[in-house]
């Protein structure tokens, strides 16, 4: 079994303890390169990356618990390693893993620590390839020398390049069975540049191997003496990390958050996302866009002369200038841009699609802004890369999208700047992900359009009618009793002198929203508009009752964040289904249940019942008139 002087946690630890400084030195001054590996099933990835472990002769204590007991044999000097067994282990690990996420593995050599994601490669998996090349520096894409240039090279270059990867070696492997032909190597190598270039990539590095032998991967191969380019572990430790491109770009720290521990200090901690800062260097503010100077840099271990990309810091500034989280400070000659509405690039990542015109959250570096997405201009199919015209995307669909925010935020193009051009959109519901996505540029089209400044304001409309505005929101089933509910409410208030206006679903869909019918997306856009409605309505100082199915919490709840607090109040018309089906007034639940009437709210179609709505009416404990009664009491304060 092992023996401690070979084993390399034990040699780890002798070092550490026999020259602490010179330990730590050695890890400190080496850079990080993150890479992945990607390529299609056979293509011999996880051989290649048991090669990488094995030969860079160094195995951290992760690797170790991922293998099997017997391969406790692995030495310093790898020599004494089963590689057939590390490589069989790896493979295992990786099916059982393969649905659930990406397997990151660390190993290093002597100039760099390396982080290799290994991702899986089928379709399916695209939102997981995605995760996974979003930090890399670097992508090594596997083809089967036998096999060539396939689809799912093409989708993972694709995806690389997309998601702004710039280094790209193309590791034609196997070489070992086409007998190290050049001739095999080289019409690979023209068929992908040809691909590649299509695209847009401009460069890539080809490299012929072989994982299972080992060839070019430390040192050239005597096996193929034409090739005259690095071999992939030279190459994965000279190639420039993304940290060194970021620190030449000019200053960008997102505020993660405002350090006041007491009245004397004040400071803006944060991630430099680009470029320098140091003590006297002028910045910006955004989006505020107030000026000021550095005093000082702040860290853990002290005050710093410089900092830069890739550091957390803390910024102390000359003068009180506001500043929190979310805001971006940036160098005060070059700042970023800030805009409310962008063309993106946007990667599905949920089971369920988007709807468009719905409010998601938009998370982009330290901030965080409502957002809805348009209708596709396009998807792109990853295989093929045609462009095909799309309503919605779905899982693992790639599309361009505009995007609207509710208010502006600090941004630069995804391809200049990672951190302020990366975003994820979350669903406002189930706090999940749903999407990655990119920032290309601003539209400028609504920095034409002002607001124009209105003499008589909202209030001066309430006061006149001597009311406050109010919309009395109402939500329930077909049939559950909505519209005569709504009406009594307001013939109540009406007979009390308030001004009142009832928007009505049967009715609203004969004009305004006549272009609508039942599909989600067009139920989304049927609140939307009844929502703008019922705001401009209460902008006039009206009190405004609205009676739609409304079945989608999130629909209501965007309704809600458009008006000032306490003006919305969610009215649930709480009628159990088999009560609504039961009276079936308009005989529509019949046709629901034969088929003829498709997405039926309560039948084929979901409805969201309100978890806190301000007013509750159970149908079967009260009468109409009982629950308008209650309505306009709450309404009114007299409850
Ligand atoms: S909502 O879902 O978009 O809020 P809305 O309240 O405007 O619906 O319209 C609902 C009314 O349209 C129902 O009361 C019913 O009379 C009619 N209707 C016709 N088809 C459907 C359907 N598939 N689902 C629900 N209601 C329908």
């Amino acid at each position: 079994m092992s023996d401690t002087t070979t084993d390399p946690i034990y040699v780890t630890e002798s070092l550490i303890a026999e020259d602490i400084d010179a330990y730590l030195d050695q890890h400190q001054h080496k850079t990080m390169l993150r890479f992945i590996t990607c390529g299609s099933v056979d293509d011999g990835k996880s051989t290649l990356i048991g090669r990488l472990l094995y030969d860079s002769k160094m195995i951290f204590e992760d690797q170790l618990d991922a293998l099997t007991a017997d391969s406790k044999k692995v030495g310093t000097q790898g020599q004494e390693i089963d590689f057939a067994l590390l490589v069989d282990g790896l493979a295992a690990e990786r099916e059982q893993g393969i649905t659930i996420d990406v397997a990151y593995r660390f190993f290093n050599t002597e100039k760099r620590k390396f982080i290799v994601a290994d991702t899986p490669g089928h379709e399916q998996y695209t939102r997981n390839m995605v995760t996974g090349a979003s930090t890399a520096d670097l992508a090594v894409i596997l083809i089967d020398a036998r096999k060539g240039v396939l689809v799912q090279t093409r989708r993972h270059s694709y995806l690389a390049h997309l998601i702004g990867i710039k280094n790209l070696v193309l590791a034609v492997n196997k070489m070992d069975l086409v007998d190290y032909s050049q001739e095999v190597f080289d019409s690979i190598v023209a068929d992908y540049a040809a691909f590649a270039k299509s695209i847009g990539i401009e460069h890539f590095v080809p490299m012929p191997i072989s994982g299972f032998k080992g060839d070019n991967i430390i040192g050239p191969s005597e096996n193929t003496p034409w090739y005259t380019g690095p071999n992939l572990i030279e190459h994965l430790e000279s190639v420039e990390v993304n940290s060194a491109i970021d620190a030449a770009k000019p200053f960008r720290m997102p505020v993660q958050w405002v350090n006041r521990p007491n009245l004397d200090f004040r400071g803006f901690s944060g991630l430099i996302a680009t470029g320098s800062v140091k003590p006297g260097d002028a910045i910006r503010v955004l989006p505020s866009g107030k000026t000021s100077t550095v005093s000082r840099v702040v860290t853990m271990s002290g005050d710093l002369d410089e900092a830069q990309a890739g550091q957390s810091v803390t910024i102390c500034f000359a003068d009180e200038v506001d500043c929190s989280r979310g805001d971006v400070i940036a160098i005060a000659d070059n700042p970023p841009e800030t805009a409310d509405q962008f063309e993106t690039t946007l990667v599905w990542m949920a089971d369920e699609r988007l709807h468009v015109g719905r409010a998601y959250w938009l998370k982009l570096g330290t901030q965080m802004v409502s957002a809805t997405v348009h209708a596709p201009k396009y998807t792109i199919n990853v295989n093929t890369m045609e462009h095909m015209a799309a309503k919605t995307l779905d899982l693992n669909a790639i599309g361009v999208a505009e995007i609207v925010t509710d208010k502006p935020i600090v941004f630069e193009a995804y391809a200049d700047n990672r951190t302020l051009g990366g975003f994820i959109l979350i669903d406002k519901m189930t706090n999940g992900t749903v999407a990655a996505g990119m920032l290309h540029f601003s539209l400028r089209r609504s920095q034409n359009v002002h607001w124009q400044a209105l003499d008589i304001s909202r209030e001066a409309h309430a006061v006149l009618k001597n009311q406050k505005p109010a919309v009395l929101w109402f939500t329930g089933l077909s049939g559950s009793g909505k519209s005569t509910i709504a009406n009594l409410v307001e013939k109540k208030l009406h007979r009390m002198n308030r001004h009142t206006f009832l928007l009505d679903g049967d009715n609203v869909r004969h004009g305004l929203n006549k272009d609508l019918g039942f599909t989600e997306e067009d139920r989304i856009e049927n609140i939307r508009r009844v929502g703008e409605v019922a705001k401009l309505m209460t902008d006039a100082g009206l009190i405004v009752i609205t009676a739609f199915i409304s079945p989608f919490r999130a629909d209501r709840e965007m309704v809600r964040s458009m008006l000032p607090e306490a003006e919305f109040i969610e009215v649930f018309i709480d009628t159990p289904l088999a009560v609504a089906e039961e009276r079936d007034v308009k005989g529509l639940y019949k046709k629901a249940r034969s088929g003829e009437l498709k997405n039926f709210t309560g039948i084929d179609s979901p409805y969201e019942a309100p978890t806190k709505p301000e007013i509750r009416v159970d149908t079967t404990a009260m009468t109409a008139e009982e629950a308008a009664t209650l309505i306009v009491d709450t309404l009114l304060g007299d409850a």
